[in-house]
């Protein structure tokens, strides 16, 4: 059994709609789970060894949705080494904008370089084409394999 962090930047609820459905898909797979819609930088990089499920949408020109603009401004500024966090990357954006789904890719990047382990490779969701639901149903079977 896994404890998830899952961490969730939105601002018009689309993203923490999803990470409820995937919180509850990991807690009928025995895992328990915590809900940050909120991120606090300090608190969670304190809480190392982890394991962040991260739910990013990306708004204005590719910057990261509301509830995690002040995480990610400190993730930018301290660039912590987090050797002992496991995590992955749900990015959520829609096609039409240039910056697609920048602020999730933001994220994996900057997970990658704190030296954390990417537990699956980043999923992508259009908001323009997919049904999130059906497109996160086998990623998230990955994610549970890979706990
Ligand atoms: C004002 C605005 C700006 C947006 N900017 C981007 C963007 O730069 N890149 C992207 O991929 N999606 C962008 N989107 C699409 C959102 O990511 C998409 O609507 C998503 O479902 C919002 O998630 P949320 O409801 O959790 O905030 C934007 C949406 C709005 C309304």
């Amino acid at each position: 059994m896994a404890h998830i962090d899952i961490l969730v930047a939105t601002t018009s609820g689309n993203t923490e709609y999803l990470a409820d459905q995937l919180s509850d898909q990991l807690l009928a797979a025995g895992h328990t789970t915590t809900l940050h819609y909120e991120p606090d930088y300090q608190q969670l990089i304190n809480s190392d060894p982890a394991t962040w499920l991260c739910c990013v949408a990306s708004h204005g020109a590719g910057e990261y949705a509301d509830s995690m603009l002040d995480f990610a401004e400190q993730l930018s500024q301290h660039q912590p080494d987090l050797p002992l966090l496991r995590y992955a990357v749900i990015a959520v954006g829609d096609s039409n904008y240039d910056t697609f789904c920048a602020a999730g890719r933001d994220c994996d990047e900057r997970l990658q370089k704190s030296g954390a382990e990417c537990l699956v490779e980043r999923l992508e969701i259009d908001m323009s084409i997919d049904d999130p639901e059906q497109k996160t149903s086998t990623w998230i079977e990955l994610f549970i394999k890979a706990l």
